[in-house]
């Protein structure tokens, strides 16, 4: 298992919805490992979802330590699998970015407050309560699953210049 290749949007894996985890072995333990790996490598990221690597699977990571939340985060690099939200309430609009947009980020409105119902890697429904930054987050990651990018919230002017700036540094880069 190593990091992988973060894909940068437009691809069309990033944009296409993710299938439902039905199997809770050892091939759901190397996808979440391969996730870890790339998290480390990549530095301080909240957050990563498997379409991001080039699977299209329901599963993302999320990396908010409770001090940088008022007490609210996550028991380390934590898995989310099958999440469904059972709630969500308030609202707050607050800028985001993601190492699939790089360099490039822009606000987006989300509610407040979530509860989330997931799936962990034993196969065991738990439920998250979450507000603020880890509401945020877990809003981010989930919209990963269903194809759904930060720049999908943008208007269309925005969104075509962020496009053009990816296209031209997937060139730069040979991605
Ligand atoms: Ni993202």
């Amino acid at each position: 298992m190593s990091p992988k290749e973060i894909r940068i949007w437009p691809d069309s894996t990033l944009t296409k919805p993710s299938e439902p985890i039905t199997h809770f072995d050892a091939a759901l333990r190397a996808l979440v490992r391969d996730l870890i790996d790339t998290m480390n490598h990549e530095g301080n990221a909240a957050g990563l979802a498997a379409p991001q690597i080039g699977v299209n699977k329901r599963v993302f990571m999320v990396d908010i330590p409770p001090e940088d939340n008022n007490g609210n985060g996550t028991n380390g690099k934590q898995a989310f699998i099958n999440p469904v939200f059972i709630k969500k309430e308030g609202k707050m609009e607050w800028q985001e970015a993601c190492l699939s947009v790089p360099g490039e980020a822009g606000y987006v409105t989300r509610a407040r407050h979530v509860v989330m119902r997931y799936m962990d890697l034993d196969g065991n429904q738990q439920e998250i309560d979450a507000v603020d930054y880890l509401a945020g987050c877990l809003q981010h990651e989930t919209d990963h699953l269903d194809g759904k990018l930060w720049v999908d919230h943008q208007s269309r002017l925005k969104r075509e210049l962020v496009r053009k700036k990816m296209l031209k540094f997937k060139t730069e880069h040979k991605r």
